[in-house]
């Protein structure tokens, strides 16, 4: 197995430690353009082999032709939000990135799958997925996956604890019209809405939907990492192991949710095809109805990628 992890930021070198110290991949592939950045990180985690004894060697590298082959690629190269901005401000920097990547991916890698990163998650996704040409199937976003991480944990802080039980379903854009679905948020089976009252739940729904920018105003520079590289290795392993996990992930809708033409976080079950199916839940009118406004915002910038001839 070749794993690629585009971009030496903070989100792709967690990418990298994770897919060594969980071997997920024997061969990891760091690329970033600044130069001696990814080749640095790659030879400080291949000495931390010889202290946590993983069998998987990275490569950093500037050189595209160093990712050819790849099975599976993590695309996180981009620039994060500073304080103040808004995901979608980063469409045009972001989209050009997207565009260069592609262009080698395509060339070098024909047939692997693709879990992108780089924000705004949904546009980006679906600028990969059209410059690359392949399958939708093979091409996904990692947002609902972390989304439903921060709701997980604001669950378990009110609960007092038992994070490893709690369960969450976040659907919809990678923005403030996400739509945290209690009703399919349990711990270990039970509902959270028979376990916490109805103002508590608002509230922890709010908090996920601002979840990124609240870690991005803490930081000052920068945004999440931990639990974004996270979310993007466990895609990662669901695709590569076969396992067939069910997570919700920004995926390619051909009219499931009554949607189509777009990419938007939905239930997805992932395995070595990439998205193996979305699982089209029966939501309520006001479920529908977020979902709806998502899918607008979503669309209003792809209109924007297309002015700016990026699309
Ligand atoms: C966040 C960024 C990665 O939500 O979008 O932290």
């Amino acid at each position: 197995m070749k794993v690629t992890v585009v971009g030496g930021g903070f989100v792709g070198m967690t990418c990298a430690q994770r897919l060594a110290e969980q071997e997920v991949a024997e061969n990891i592939v760091l690329i970033d353009v600044i130069e001696g950045r990814p080749q640095g990180i790659a030879l400080d985690l291949n000495q931390a082999a010889a202290v946590e004894g993983y069998q998987a060697v990275v490569t950093g590298t500037n050189d595209a032709a160093d990712t050819h082959g790849s099975d599976l690629f993590i695309m996180t190269a981009g620039m994060p939000r500073k304080p103040g901005m808004d995901r979608s401000d980063l469409l045009e920097v972001n989209g050009n990135i997207i565009n260069t990547v592609a262009a080698y991916i395509k060339e070098g890698s024909p047939n692997a799958k693709v879990i992108v990163v780089s924000n705004p998650l949904d546009t980006m996704v679906y600028l990969m997925s059209q410059a690359l040409g392949f399958e939708t199937k093979r091409v996904v976003g990692m947002a609902g996956v972390l989304d439903s991480a921060r709701m997980a944990f604001f669950i378990s802080e009110a609960n007092g604890g038992g994070i490893k039980d709690v369960r969450c379903m976040v659907l919809g854009g990678h923005g403030d019209s996400m739509v945290p679905l209690p009703q399919f948020s349990t711990m270990d089976g039970v509902s959270i809405q028979a376990t916490l009252p109805g103002d508590e739940i608002d509230a922890i729904n709010h908090r996920t939907q601002h979840g990124g920018a609240e870690i991005v105003n803490l930081l000052k520079t920068g945004s999440a990492f931990y639990a974004p590289s996270a979310a993007a290795v466990a895609m990662a392993k669901s695709i590569l192991r076969n396992e067939r996990r069910l997570l919700p992930c920004a995926a390619y809708l051909d009219g499931q949710y009554g949607l189509e033409g777009i990419y938007m976080g939905v239930p997805c079950v992932l395995g070595s095809n990439g998205v193996e199916h979305i699982v089209d839940l029966e939501l309520d009118d006001a479920g529908r109805e977020k979902l709806n406004a998502s899918a607008v915002a979503i669309r209003a910038d792809i209109e924007t990628l297309k002015t700016k001839g990026l699309l």
